[in-house]
């Protein structure tokens, strides 16, 4: 069981070069979008003698540039930056850049080493760690794409100070769900935490456990053929919400989803596996305090339910969930019935009542 190498900078610059001094690339690119070059790469190459001599490659910001366009772009100024396979691609942003990055490594010259240096709350406990990179196509998310782990992942928290609320809380979506997974302390931990008013140095402890929840997960099952998939809590429900808003041309954050399929997935975890309905009332006004409520009506719900449908988790017509029949013990490929997605639907839209 092999854990990805993982570093926590106080010191980003020396971090980042030392890595490099150990992987002694040909040439270096550091892949940025246009917001994390205007505001995150000045910081790394004030800092990094190796990041200020690299050449720089720059795709459209959000998930709308997650395309075949944006990839092509970055396997073009490979190209023409004369990229070999002993190269290495750093790629400094959000998940967007973390996936897409990394299928772009993966893929060029069949695969050069690239380093991930999440800027997001988001890509520090989800994206950046456990190898999934990949692209959106034909409408779907991340539908293509393959396994491959980053070198490294080098996290640094203080990234998180200029962070905006709305990207915190996406992010912190997940770690509740990590939280959820390893149940015990880390769950009370987790809903203990002010998220209106977060204190960074407490939640660089937090992200630490998180990560490491994370990391134990891929650790044992990097291809998602069992136990990886309990990853996949508050997300069958969560890709749904996310999707459906986007088609509605009010696209919402990841992670806001997820609180939202958490909340449906709790419910259905009470009613399938015994999961305590005390911890999920308790979870759920959580969810309800800081993530609000998600704007659907019952008329979204056949949508919703077809969506489901569609996700590439599925085997044959089953739509497959991940519950929980206690904090940190789950229950994986778990079916239910239409109405009762339906009515964990109406759970959440009434509030968790
Ligand atoms: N984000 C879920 C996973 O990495 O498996």
């Amino acid at each position: 069981m092999r854990m990805q190498q993982i570093c926590f900078t106080q010191n980003l610059g020396a971090d980042v070069d030392a890595l490099i001094d150990a992987l002694q690339p040909d040439r270096l690119f550091v892949l940025t979008d246009h917001t994390t070059r205007e505001r995150c790469l000045p910081r790394l190459v004030s800092q990094s003698r190796h990041a200020a001599a690299a050449v720089n490659i720059s795709i459209g910001a959000t998930d709308t540039h997650k395309t075949l366009e944006s990839l092509s772009h970055v396997w073009t100024c490979l190209c023409e930056g004369k990229a070999t396979r002993h190269s290495l691609l750093l790629n400094l942003g959000g998940g967007m850049v973390t996936d897409l990055g990394g299928f772009a490594a993966a893929t060029f010259k069949r695969g050069i080493a690239f380093v991930n240096i999440p800027t997001t709350l988001l890509a520090m406990v989800d994206a950046a760690v456990g190898g999934k990179t990949g692209i959106n196509f034909h409408g779907l998310k991340n539908e293509i794409g393959c396994f491959r782990e980053a070198e490294a992942v080098v996290v640094d928290t203080e990234m998180l100070r200029s962070l905006d609320m709305p990207n915190l809380r996406s992010g912190y979506a997940e770690m509740l769900k990590h939280a959820l997974l390893e149940g015990g302390e880390m769950w009370a931990d987790h809903l203990r935490f002010d998220l209106a008013r977060p204190d960074l140095s407490r939640l660089q402890q937090l992200v630490a456990q998180s990560i490491h929840t994370k990391q134990r997960i891929v650790a044992a099952d990097p291809h998602e053929k069992g136990l990886r998939k309990a990853l996949n809590l508050g997300h069958t429900a969560g890709h749904a919400f996310e999707s459906l808003a986007m088609e509605q041309q009010r696209p919402v954050l990841h992670g806001y989803a997820v609180a939202w399929g958490l909340v449906c997935e709790l419910y259905l975890s009470a009613l399938h596996a015994g999961f305590p309905t005390q911890e999920m009332h308790q979870t759920v006004r959580f969810v309800r305090e800081h993530f609000g409520l998600p704007a659907i009506s019952c008329r979204d719900y056949e949508r919703l339910y077809a969506l489901m449908q569609h996700d590439k988790k599925n085997v044959g017509e089953n739509i497959n969930f991940t519950l929980l029949a206690h904090l940190g013990e789950v229950r994986l490929d778990q079916h239910v019935s239409r109405q009762e997605v339906f009515d964990s639907f109406d759970f959440l839209r009434e509030g968790g009542a």
